[in-house]
């Protein structure tokens, strides 16, 4: 099959063997996979943790074959997944990948393309706000709101009852999604805005944005501040706050969920730009590029 891997000058394809399902994997026929910024990082070697892991984490496809013990998927189920394990030398940016059978959820009736940018980072959304585990009423701030990360955690927050403050750079006000209570640009001074409109600062913070201390620092005495950079160094916990990052698992429980409200409209899927796999260079410097209206998917 053909499989992308890191190079010097940017991924490139190669033709590698097909890999097999052992017991209690899947195999998929990838249909779509969505660029992260965990891609980029791993073909730019920038954490030894990803220096051997493939290329691509979110897939979305259709199950070509089981390993022993699987009988929740069969084979020409729809499904979508991630890769949450790094030992595996290829991933999700390949014709075929195998994930756990725990790692992926049935995903009928969702276009693979748009669905591919779901699994990863709706999924980081969601457990990062069961981690910060606010009550209905309280207030969130999310950075990067018009990012994946950032877009799926205002909504999934909003489905819980948060009220939810979105920073975004200058000039991507109309990419948050709607209901917001609050949008914030990150012009200098930007946390006393959010002061401003929610005295003493909010309850909660997910960093989608990794702005660390600023973002801290509009966050209540006491309050929950959650990074999603768990390989990097976290703000200092002022104030009697407190802090730590997220890193994401695949749980195929939270994805049958994110599949059913993204069937029902009620998880907006972002608009995508798609490369064939050839391209994969191409597509891994368009997801580079900063202030992208799209997510990137890459289509075998
Ligand atoms: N811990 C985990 O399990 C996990 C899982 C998934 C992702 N992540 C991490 O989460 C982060 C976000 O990922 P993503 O896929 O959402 O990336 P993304 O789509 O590029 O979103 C990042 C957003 O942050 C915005 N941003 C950057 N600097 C900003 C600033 N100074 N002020 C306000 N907004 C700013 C970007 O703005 P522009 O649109 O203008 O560029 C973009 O909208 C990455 O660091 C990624 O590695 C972690």
């Amino acid at each position: 099959m053909r499989a992308a891997t890191r190079g010097t000058g940017g991924p490139a394809v190669v033709e590698v063997p097909a890999p097999a399902p052992a017991a209690g994997q899947v195999r998929i026929a990838v249909a779509a996979a969505a660029v992260n910024p965990v891609d980029l990082a791993t073909q730019d070697a920038l954490f030894g943790e990803l220096a051997s892991a493939g290329l691509g984490w979110d897939v979305a496809g259709t199950v070509d074959a089981v390993g022993a013990g699987v009988d929740r998927l069969a084979p020409g189920d729809a499904v979508f997944g991630f890769r949450d394990r790094l030992s595996a030398p290829t991933g999700s940016h390949a014709e075929l990948v195998v994930l756990d059978a725990a790692a992926v959820a049935a995903a009928p009736g969702l276009d693979p393309v748009r669905a591919a940018t779901v699994p990863l980072n709706a999924t980081t959304g969601w457990q990062g706000l069961d981690r910060l585990d606010l009550a209905a009423g309280d207030t969130i701030l999310v950075t990067g709101a018009a990012g994946a990360v950032g877009r799926f955690t205002s909504t999934l927050a909003r489905r819980r009852g948060l009220r939810v403050v979105a920073a975004v750079r200058p000039g991507s006000t109309d990419r948050v999604p709607a209901g917001v209570e609050q949008v914030v640009e990150t012009a200098p001074g930007w946390p006393d805005a959010v002061r401003a409109r929610i005295p003493g600062g909010v309850d909660g913070v997910l960093d989608a944005a990794g702005l660390g201390a600023p973002a801290l620092d509009a966050l209540r005495a006491g309050g929950r501040y959650l990074s999603v950079q768990p390989l990097l160094p976290l703000p200092a916990a002022l104030r009697g706050t407190h802090v730590a990052a997220v890193a994401a698992y695949s749980d195929a429980t939270v994805l049958t969920e994110l599949a059913k409200l993204a069937v029902a409209g009620e998880l907006e899927l972002p608009p995508v730009q798609r490369f064939p796999l050839s391209e994969v260079a191409a597509a891994y410097r368009r997801a580079a590029q900063p202030g992208r209206p799209t997510a990137v998917v890459l289509v075998p």
